[in-house]
């Protein structure tokens, strides 16, 4: 992708008497009230942090889960409020960084609390966007709510790019070109997934995991057409060989996608594209069962779930991705929160590491999956954003970027 005409947030005249209102995805996983994985967090932080610099007022603003566009306790920003007032750490830093949390996500507690906002010891962080129902209908009433509290707007919610709600996509309406731009994340993102998009190095292999055939099919039938080697693991792999009249036992499988898969596999094999499934497994009752049973070939007992790749299929995979020369990987290979299931995953991670291959992975559960193998910082690129990353893989344009350029055609 080209950032041609877009501006990244130290291009925009940001400074003292200004006001910037920076887009970020903090949909964090959070459990009894503390933010478990800070990874998103600590990604949009140069930016935030380059923005406290300028002098200029912060408001940062955010989704968190699906609320469904009303109110919900659980779903609150405070506890990601916190974890950020730990984190901010700046040059110009001389008290702790407060993060002021109004009760409303728009209205006149906003306004006097960012009338009151002192821009060398708070930063304002909004409530939950998906409090109000624009946020999702991509309102332009909402969007223009939002704009009108600051004089910049910095999108820098790669993982909410895909999505053409206001605080992502309608808000740049309401700000011309000089005054609407990216942060520092977005543009690491961009410069990680490129050598995906154009002329990947070959052979360009993609390892495709995680639940349901049905939430990939598009990127399935994409990568089927650009890669060299697809490896599909995670329960997905079940509707694929049920559809090839494989004994998958208890295994999870879309019986509305058998037809699908079995001409995903059809077309693959018509191209000459390699798609490896799974030739054994590691099952268990089910997914919190505490050993697994190792299968000795690829057809599964009634009574048991796939829940992991096989030793067998372990070795296929790590063939495949020693001699590639790029790899994309998204979706966990088995139930790896469960040590007895984690294995294929973690030791796919790790050949991933070893390789020469520049590697590329994406989504949540996928990027937990490196750091859990201890193999993070020996990826390529970790991509913040699932959805994102996947539509921008496919070729897809990304909304939430494109509507930064000049002349954007606002629908
Ligand atoms: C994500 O977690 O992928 C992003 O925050 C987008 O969330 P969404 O799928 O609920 O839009």
């Amino acid at each position: 992708m080209n950032t041609t005409g877009i501006n990244f947030i130290d291009e925009l005249d940001l400074g003292e008497e200004r006001t910037v209102l920076i887009r970020v995805d903090f949909n964090v996983p959070i459990k009894n009230g503390e933010v478990t994985d800070d990874t998103r967090i600590l990604a949009a932080l140069p930016t935030i942090e380059h923005a406290i610099e300028t002098g200029a007022k912060v408001i940062v603003c955010s989704h968190l889960g699906r609320p469904g566009g009303k109110q919900s306790d659980e779903l609150s920003m405070e506890p990601v409020g916190a974890r950020l007032a730990k984190l901010i750490d700046t040059d110009t830093l001389l008290y702790d960084y407060e993060v002021v949390l109004p009760q409303n996500l728009i209205g006149e507690d906003v306004d006097t609390l960012l009338e009151e906002l002192n821009p060398n010891r708070q930063i304002m962080l909004l409530e939950n966007l998906r409090f109000h129902p624009g946020e999702k209908a991509g309102d332009d009433e909402f969007a223009e709510q939002l704009a009108a509290l600051a004089d910049f707007y910095v999108n820098d919610a790669f993982g909410a790019t895909h999505r053409k709600h206001a605080s992502v996509y309608t808000i740049n309406k309401f700000f011309d070109r000089h005054h609407r731009g990216a942060g520092f994340l977005i543009r690491d993102e961009i410069e990680g997934l490129n050598p995906l998009l154009d002329h990947p190095t070959r052979p360009y292999v993609a390892i495709v995991g995680g639940a349901k055939v049905s939430d990939k099919l598009g990127v399935l039938k994409t990568l089927s057409k650009k890669v060299d080697t697809l490896l599909v693991g995670g329960a997905m792999a079940y509707t694929f060989l049920a559809s090839q009249g494989v004994q998958v036992g208890d295994s999870i499988v879309e019986e509305d996608f058998l037809d699908e898969a079995g001409q995903i596999l059809a077309r693959a094999e018509l191209k000459d594209l390699d798609i490896l499934l799974p030739v054994d497994h590691r099952t268990g009752s089910d997914i919190d069962a505490a050993e697994a049973t190792v299968t000795d070939d690829v057809d599964i007992p009634d009574g048991q779930m796939g829940l992991d790749i096989g030793p067998k299929t372990v070795d296929r995979f790590r063939q495949v991705v020693s001699s590639a020369k790029t790899v994309f990987w998204n979706g966990p290979l088995g139930v790896f929160e469960n040590d007895a299931f984690a294995e294929g995953t973690i030791e796919v991670a790790r050949t991933l590491a070893d390789s020469d291959a520049y590697s590329v992975v994406g989504g949540g559960d996928s990027a937990a999956a490196v750091a859990r193998a201890g193999v993070a910082d020996q990826i390529g690129h970790v991509s913040t954003g699932g959805g994102a990353s996947l539509q921008l893989v496919e070729g897809k344009p990304l909304p939430g970027i494109e509507s930064l350029r000049p002349n954007y055609p606002f629908d």
